[in-house]
């Protein structure tokens, strides 16, 4: 099935709710379906190429002059298995929540940390999702897509995806070319739980007998009570990703700053908390118009009713300037911003 329009509102097809269009809008369910697109149509060599999941990640700050290409292909397949793992691959149209309840269900134990995070499958490969002590890569086996530069259907193994904290190839050179169409993943049978992180042995453990489906109903329960449902309020999770500095300079913040939260990072640097940093500045439960940080999580920046991309993006920059000025740290971006 084909879906292509022109001129097409965008407000329902992105989590933070904001208005804007999109010139030319064509969504698909089968990889030939996209081949015949790209065979009689000029479209997409002539504008910039957006490609879209649910939009749980983004920020439109004008409207979209290009194309969106919405790979909205569905599935869940059983590859293989033997005694101890199973191979899975889904479409990256598959709801990732949907994928993690199907595996949690049938006791397959892997993606339990991950779940109710917002987005489809194919998003999940490409921002290599993260929660509560794990990241998708680590199940990961390898991703297929639809290169549009060479026009050509083909796989990457895992190993060759460049994944690190929230970041992959699919966020660098093959940004907006590889459109993925399926990632197959590797589940255990025997699983070894993920709780060292934060409250999560403790809410599991108040829930009965630490198994996947209890993991999965604590996680849920955590990320409900700090984390906005963009369905009531507008918005793409954390807005920038936690600082990775040299451990020589958190020393210093630190002196000054002892509570400041921090972790070591996996090249020796140490990672520390933005939704800490902004809180410090002032900023959580900020709100101008319909532009908010979120009250519970200051790291989540919120849509409140009918705030502009603009405006969000601009109080996004001035959260960023200040806790650059009061601590010296540079915030990256999470949320994708698709501007001019
Ligand atoms: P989109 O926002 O549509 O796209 C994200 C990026 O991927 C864009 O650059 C897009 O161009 C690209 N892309 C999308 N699909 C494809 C494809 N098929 N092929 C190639 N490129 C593609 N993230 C976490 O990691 N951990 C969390 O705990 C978490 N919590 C969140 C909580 C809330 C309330 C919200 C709203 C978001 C949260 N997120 C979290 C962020 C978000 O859910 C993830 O980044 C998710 O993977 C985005 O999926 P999506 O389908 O909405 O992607
Ligand atoms: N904190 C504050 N104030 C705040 C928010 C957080 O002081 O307003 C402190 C907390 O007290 C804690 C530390 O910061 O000491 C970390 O907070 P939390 O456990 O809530 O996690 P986070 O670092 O804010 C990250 C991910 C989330 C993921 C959670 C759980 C990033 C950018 N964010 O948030 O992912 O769900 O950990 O693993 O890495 C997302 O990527 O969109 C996202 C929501």
């Amino acid at each position: 099935m084909i879906r292509s329009f022109s001129d097409f509102p965008l407000r329902k097809q992105h989590t933070f709710g904001t208005e804007a269009t999109a010139r030319h809008y064509f969504e698909f369910t089968e990889t030939e379906d996209l081949q015949g697109y790209i065979e009689t149509s000029t479209d997409w060599k002539k504008l910039p190429v957006l490609i879209l999941g649910e939009g749980s990640n983004l920020l439109f700050v004008n409207d979209f002059p290009g194309l969106i290409i919405n790979p909205n292909i569905p599935g869940i397949t059983i590859v293989h298995e033997d005694r101890s793992n199973i191979w899975l691959e889904a479409g990256a149209g598959v709801v990732w929540d949907d994928l993690v309840e199907y595996a949690v269900f049938n006791r397959w134990g892997g993606i339990e940390n991950l779940s109710l995070i917002p987005g489809k499958v194919g998003a999940a490969a490409v921002q290599n999702i993260g929660a509560y002590g794990t990241e998708i890569q680590h199940r990961i086996e390898s991703v297929t897509g639809f290169d549009l530069e060479t026009q050509t259907e083909y796989t990457i193994d895992a190993a060759d995806c460049q994944y690190a904290y929230r970041n992959s190839i699919f966020k660098n050179e093959l940004k907006n070319r590889f459109i993925i169409t399926s990632v197959n993943f590797k589940l255990d049978k025997f699983p070894e739980f993920i709780l060292n992180y934060g409250d999560l042995k403790a809410e599991t453990e108040k829930l009965g007998d630490i198994t996947l489906r209890n993991i999965r109903k604590a996680v849920i329960r955590i990320r409900e009570s700090k984390l906005p449902d963009p369905k009531i309020y507008g918005n793409a999770g954390s807005f920038f990703m936690n600082p990775v500095v040299e451990s020589s300079a958190a020393e210093q913040l630190l002196k000054v700053h002892p509570a400041m939260p921090h972790y070591p990072a996996p090249d020796g640097r140490t990672k520390l908390a933005a939704g800490w940093l902004i809180e410090q500045c002032g900023w959580k439960g900020f709100r101008r118009g319909d532009a908010g940080v979120h009250e519970k999580q200051a790291l989540v920046l919120v849509n409140y009713g009918n705030a502009s991309g603009k405006e969000i993006f601009d109080l996004s920059e001035e959260i960023r300037q200040s806790v650059f000025s009061k601590f010296g740290v540079t915030l990256n971006r999470e949320v994708n911003v698709i501007s001019d």
